[in-house]
Parts: structure tokens; C-alpha cells; sequence
């Protein structure tokens, strides 16, 4: 059988280095084609000399010319090298790729999304803002096209698989896990949180955006919505289950009242092979669970009171339209405002709020306006930001 032919957008990141050893893993399935990435070139440069893509995008134009410097002093040779957000779409559409691992992080991702499925692309998904700001328009194209949105999401994954068990009217409601974050028993005020102790995530190793969000637990909203879109399930029949230990990587429960779970190791390499093998299974190099040595899995309510962003994620995906686009811009830019220590930890979910209660929903979204009020977000939340500190 022939190799399937894998493009990484965001190859540098957690999850982007994961595929690869995916790839690297699966060589005589998967082949390495694309990737693209936004400044880390030496990174890259091992990963060119490692997989010989065919073609790499570097989203800055000066790192892209550093790189292309690199590549003829070590005398390797790359059919197409490009850059911006043309790089990004020439990658995911390059014709000799059949999925696109789309692995950046943030709103970047839409775009060269949409053009691979419109390119024809199998899409294996862990970039969730992509679905969280234009969920309805991703999943109609991809419906149109007949391409397949693959999770890579954990949650998503598992759930992906649990929904093997049965039909869609069979399904009762989807049990989504979480962690519950680094803050889940903090039991002092949040004001003080440096961006140091947000980052220390109890379970999950991942890029800084995706850390901060899970100790908001914006993360879970963002993954509400998520699911809606993935799975066509109204945000009524998904209920956040906080599971400390990550174990149980989430959950379907059927109308017979039969609940079920995927279980596995705390590492993203087994839902991104999973998305690239589907619908077959192939064996990992990880290591295995060892029930013995879980002593307990235990599960709570999310704490909504102190973690107010996973209720707006409710609120955006009930309200729909482009109020879920706000919520995501708004709440990049409070994170980074976060990384930068312009703003407390505690006044994240406040300048989400406030950009979420300014705005004017347009419902039924074209791309153009998915776009304009994206930037309304983020322009909007900056103005908050500097009112407040
Ligand atoms: N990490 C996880 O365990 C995990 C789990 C589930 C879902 N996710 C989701 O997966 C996505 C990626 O997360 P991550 O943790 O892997 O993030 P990350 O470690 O921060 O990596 C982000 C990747 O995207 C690239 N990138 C960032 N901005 C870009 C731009 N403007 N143009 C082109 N490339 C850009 C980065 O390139 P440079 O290295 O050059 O900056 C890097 O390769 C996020 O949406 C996250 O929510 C992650």
C-alpha cells in the first residue's frame, strides 16, 4: 500500500515534534511532505535534514531567508521554501500531500484549514481555534468536499473513539474530562498567579497558549465548542467531568445508560497516531497503562465560580454566531497580556467578558465576517486591557 503523504503546520510545537515521531515511527506508512512553522529554523533545519520534506514554509519572512541561507550552506536541496500566511496555504495545499496535521496554534490555523479542505485534504485536527471561532463554515466545507476533520484533541479523540460503540441517536450524552489545572485546590486568591506557576501543568506537557488556557479552564470552554462542531451535539448533551489523574481521556454515555470511556497514557502521541492511522490501529512504542498502579480515578463538578471561562465557553457555543469567534480572540490576547505580565491572572476571564458583552452577534457568519469581528476581539480587548491596567 502506498505511504500517506503528511503535511505539519506548527512542526516545532508539542504537538507538531509529537507527529513527527509519529511519522518517524510509522515510516513505511506515513511520509513526511510539508511543514511549516513561524520562526524556529533550526528546529526546522534538523527536521528537514531528519524527513526531507518536499516543500517548508517559515511564516517570517526574515527567518525564511536565514533558513534558505542555512539549507544551501549545508547543501540540501527543498523544491519550494516560502513564507506568511501564503506559505502556510501553500503547504497545506501542496498536491503531492493527502492529510494536513494542523498542529499551529491560535486563529492562524483557519485559513490554510479551509483551503486544504477545499484542496480535498484529510484534516487530522489538534489547532482547536480553528473550530472555536468558524466551527460552522469548517465543518459545512468539509461536509461539502466530503473530507474528514480527524481529532487530535485528547478529549476529542477519545470521544472519536468511544462513538465507535454505537449510532448518533443512540448517544445520550458526551462526558468531556479535564484535569481541572494547576489551580483546581489553590486555595489563596488568584490575583497573584505569576505566569511561572501557570505554566506548570499537574498531567499534560504542552505549548505555553494551551497551558494558560487549562489554568483558566478556558481550555474546556474552548473544547465545549469544539465538540459541538466535531460531533453535531447540542452543548446541552456535553457535560465537563473534572478528572485529576487524566486517565480516562473522556467518555460517551449511551441511552441504555451505558457509559463509555478510552483510557490511556498522559501523552499526545497516541490520539495523533490514532488520527493518522484511522480507521485502522497500529502498535505504539509507549508504555502501556498499568491499572495496578493507578490507586484511584476520581471525578468532580468544574468549579464555575472561580473558573468563569469555561461557562463563557457555554455561553458563546449557546448564543453561537460570532460571539465563539470573540470569545477566541479576546482570550489570545488576554493571554498573552497574561505571558507578558501586563494583566493578573484574575483579570483574564474579565477582559473576555467585557470584549464578549460589547459585541454584536452576527449569526450565520461568512468568512469575511468571522475575519472582521476576529480583529473587533482583539482590537477590542487591547482598548479593555489598557483601560485596565
Ligand atoms: N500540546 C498539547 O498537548 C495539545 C493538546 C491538545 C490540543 N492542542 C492544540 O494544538 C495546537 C498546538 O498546540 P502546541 O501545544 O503544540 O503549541 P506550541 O507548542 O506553542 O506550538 C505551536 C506551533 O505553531 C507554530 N506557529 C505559531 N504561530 C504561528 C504562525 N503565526 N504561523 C505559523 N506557525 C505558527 C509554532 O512555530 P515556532 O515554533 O516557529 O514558533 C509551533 O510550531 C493548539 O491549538 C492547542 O490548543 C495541543
Amino acid at each position: 500500500m502506498s505511504k500517506k503523504r503528511i503535511a505539519i503546520l506548527g512542526s516545532t510545537g508539542t504537538i507538531g515534534i509529537n507527529t513527527l515521531k509519529v511519522c518517524q515511527h510509522l515510516a513505511n506508512d506515513l511520509e513526511v511532505v510539508g511543514l511549516a512553522v513561524h520562526g524556529n529554523i533550526d528546529l526546522l533545519l534538523d527536521q528537514i535534514k531528519q524527513f526531507h520534506p518536499k516543500i517548508v514554509s517559515v511564516m517570517r519572512e526574515d527567518r525564511k531567508q536565514e533558513l534558505t541561507h542555512k539549507l544551501q550552506e549545508s547543501k540540501l536541496n527543498i523544491m519550494g521554501i516560502y513564507s506568511g500566511i501564503e506559505g502556510l496555504v501553500k503547504v497545506a495545499t501542496h498536491p503531492e500531500i493527502d492529510t494536513v496535521v494542523v498542529a499551529t496554534v491560535g486563529a492562524i490555523g483557519l485559513l490554510p484549514t479551509l483551503e486544504a479542505i477545499r484542496a480535498g485534504k484529510q484534516i487530522a485536527l489538534a489547532n482547536k481555534e480553528v473550530l472555536v471561532m468558524a466551527g460552522e463554515l469548517v465543518m459545512k466545507q468539509a461536509k461539502e468536499k466530503k473530507v474528514p476533520i480527524l481529532p487530535i484533541d485528547s478529549e476529542h479523540n477519545a470521544i472519536f473513539q468511544c462513538l465507535m460503540s454505537g449510532t448518533p441517536k443512540e448517544v445520550k450524552k458526551l462526558l468531556l474530562t479535564g484535569s481541572g489545572g494547576p489551580f483546581r485546590n489553590h486555595k489563596d486568591s488568584f490575583e497573584s498567579i505569576t505566569p511561572d506557576q501557570a505554566l506548570k501543568h499537574p498531567t499534560w506537557n504542552m505549548g505555553k497558549k494551551i497551558t494558560i488556557d487549562s489554568a483558566t479552564l478556558m481550555n474546556k470552554g474552548l473544547e465545549v465548542i469544539e465538540c459541538t462542531h466535531l460531533f453535531d451535539v447540542s452543548p446541552e448533551h456535553i457535560e465537563v467531568v473534572i478528572h485529576p489523574q487524566s486517565i480516562i481521556h473522556s467518555m460517551v454515555e449511551f441511552i441504555d445508560g451505558s457509559i463509555i470511556a478510552q483510557l490511556g497514557v498522559t501523552d499526545m502521541y497516541l490520539p495523533i497516531q490514532f488520527a493518522l492511522t484511522y480507521p485502522d490501529r497500529k502498535p505504539t512504542p509507549l508504555p502501556r497503562l498499568n491499572l495496578h498502579n493507578i490507586p484511584q480515578l476520581t471525578f468532580e463538578h468544574p468549579d464555575h465560580k472561580r473558573f468563569p471561562c469555561l461557562g463563557f465557553g457555554y455561553k458563546a457555543i449557546r448564543i453561537g454566531g460570532t460571539l465563539p469567534t470573540v470569545l477566541n480572540a479576546s482570550n489570545e490576547i488576554a493571554v498573552q497580556a497574561f505571558l507578558d505580565e501586563t494583566i493578573s491572572f484574575s483579570c483574564l476571564p474579565k477582559i473576555i467578558e467585557k470584549t464578549m458583552q460589547c459585541h454584536q452577534t452576527i449569526f450565520h457568519p461568512t468568512l469575511n465576517e468571522i475575519l472582521q469581528a476576529d480583529q473587533w476581539a482583539r482590537d477590542t480587548a487591547k482598548v479593555i486591557i489598557a483601560d485596565e491596567s
